[in-house]
């Protein structure tokens, strides 16, 4: 039995509650109808809060406005005999299409309605035989794929609200225990719906454990939304949004009793270059970069490298390499086949975009490389590149007018890297991410094989021995780990 407090918020999926007090839909054209007898109400409550929340449209009883019905655990045989009743209630209604419940979960990951393939076709599907096994995880993040699109996005999200606000809390333990268990959730070949699939999975102490028992029995955690709606956790978050504001002095601002970024802004003799530029243009900066700006932008890049020196390359790096749609920026790595011939080149390539009025700021790094072994051997984790931070000005397309007023350009945060050829592999498996697996990759580099890796390379103590490579394959093969393309690495 529930305490009444829980029970209540428990929606009743065949009341109003979905129905009813719903936002306005995301996608006039989608009506997603999940059909219960395999999935369990509470399920379907659960299941039906997160599509609201994502801007779907949830329809609670079967009707001709149905175009998307969404089954759990249900093999192509039952789920053609279900439509069969249905039609056979009324022949003239038009088939929607029978889906699985891995559409249901891409679609929400993606926080849009994902294209339908066949694979997720019910209809389509091979019969499915028995339950599925107990899945079995291996211990790193680097040792097992971890796809974009994965099927457990509300118990991943949580767990990642505890990381960041125990990260908040400089509690540096917790923040991995949280940001681990989230990671092997995103591993996981399907959703997790009972406490007992969670048995055998690395990382599940007794905390996360908790939190998915309760995302899994009452559709929301209690800490995750006292944490969400805390005044601490909320302002950590807007502060560190800040280019250039790191927690430490997003920390001493709040213990001063700063709480808005105007009133950061009335402070500017305490504010960096960069801070100031990150807040000028904070409204830019904290909207996502999409795919098609992160493209245009290296374009724009490459054609500056091009002009300063022929034949230098231009790679996009970060989650955009890994298959995201959006990130927070854009990371470009720059380098030239001919070893020696990157020097000079970045305050070259800079002011040319400049010359183009595409920088709005920029922060030049000077190179602190010294001999690739001594770099090799330094454990921080921050590289020793030349770089530049920039916030770019990008033109913009013009827009249709249903998409409001005509905006001319917009701030995009991008970080110019250069690397020397031969480094080139590490610092591309390096600014590739996510971060996790970065971290977990140089965790089982040095716990398993007593070897150092960072961006600049992979190095032997005992041998005092540097590898060279050609490429990301080739570093996988030194650690003795199956090679993992970057979209396999979203960790
Ligand atoms: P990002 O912080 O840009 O993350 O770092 P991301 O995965 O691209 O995510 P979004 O979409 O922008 O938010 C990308 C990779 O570069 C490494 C990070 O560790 C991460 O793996 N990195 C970042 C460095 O190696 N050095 C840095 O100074 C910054
Ligand atoms: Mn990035």
């Amino acid at each position: 039995m529930l305490p009444k407090r829980r029970r209540s918020r428990v929606g009743h999926p065949d009341g109003a509650a979905a129905g009813s007090a719903q936002p306005p839909a995301r996608f006039p054209d989608v009506a997603v109808y999940l059909a219960e007898p395999r999935m369990g109400r509470s399920r379907r409550a659960f299941l039906t809060r997160l599509a609201l929340s994502k801007g779907f449209r949830v329809l609670d009883t079967y009707s001709s406005a149905v175009t998307h019905v969404v089954m759990e655990k249900t093999s192509a045989e039952e789920a053609v005999c279900w439509q069969g009743r249905v039609a056979a209630a009324d022949p003239c209604r038009p088939c929607p299409v029978l889906l699985d419940i891995s559409w249901f979960t891409e679609s929400m990951a993606a926080g849009q309605p994902v294209p339908v393939e066949r694979r997720h076709q019910l209809g389509m599907a091979e019969p499915r035989s028995g339950s599925p096994s107990p899945a079995r995880v291996p211990i790193y993040a680097c040792q097992r794929p971890t796809p974009l699109m994965h099927h457990n996005t509300i118990l991943s999200e949580a767990l990642e609200t505890l990381a960041e606000a125990a990260g908040f809390e400089g509690s540096e333990g917790r923040l991995l225990s949280f940001r681990r268990a989230a990671s092997v959730l995103r591993a996981l070949p399907g959703p997790v719906m009972a406490l007992s699939q969670l048995q055998g999975l690395p990382h599940f102490g007794e905390h996360s454990r908790r939190v998915v028992q309760e995302l899994l029995q009452h559709g929301t955690c209690e800490e995750v939304e006292r944490v969400r709606h805390s005044e601490r956790y909320r302002t950590m978050q807007l502060f560190t949004q800040v280019f250039g504001i790191g927690v430490k002095t997003a920390n001493r601002w709040y213990q001063e009793g700063l709480r808005t970024l105007d009133e950061l802004q009335e402070q500017p003799q305490r504010l960096t270059q960069q801070q100031k530029a990150g807040l000028q243009h904070f409204q830019d900066l904290s909207t996502p970069v999409g795919r098609p700006d992160a493209e245009a932008l290296q374009r724009l890049v490459e054609e500056a490298v091009g002009q300063a020196l022929p034949g230098a390359t231009v790679t996009l790096a970060g989650g955009f390499r890994r298959g995201k749609l959006q990130g927070h920026d854009v990371d470009l790595l720059i380098s030239h086949p001919e070893e020696g011939q990157e020097a000079g080149l970045l305050p070259r390539v800079v002011l040319h975009l400049q010359n183009q009025g595409l920088v709005l700021y920029h922060q030049h790094q000077s190179s602190r490389l010294g001999s690739p072994a001594h770099l090799a051997r330094q454990s921080c984790t921050m590289d020793a590149f030349e770089r530049s931070f920039c916030i770019f000005r990008l033109p913009q397309p013009p827009r249709a007018a249903a998409e409001g007023p005509p905006k001319p350009w917009r701030a995009v945060r991008v970080d110019l890297v250069v690397v020397p050829w031969s480094q080139f592999p590490f610092a591309l498996l390096g600014w590739t991410g996510s971060q996790l697996f970065e971290r977990e990759l140089r965790r089982f580099s040095r716990k398993e094989k007593g070897l150092c890796l960072n961006s600049h390379g992979l190095f032997d103590p005992e041998q005092k021995m540097v590898f060279h490579v050609a490429s990301e394959e080739d570093i996988f093969k030194h650690l003795g780990l199956e090679y993992l393309p970057p979209e396999q690495r979203n960790a």
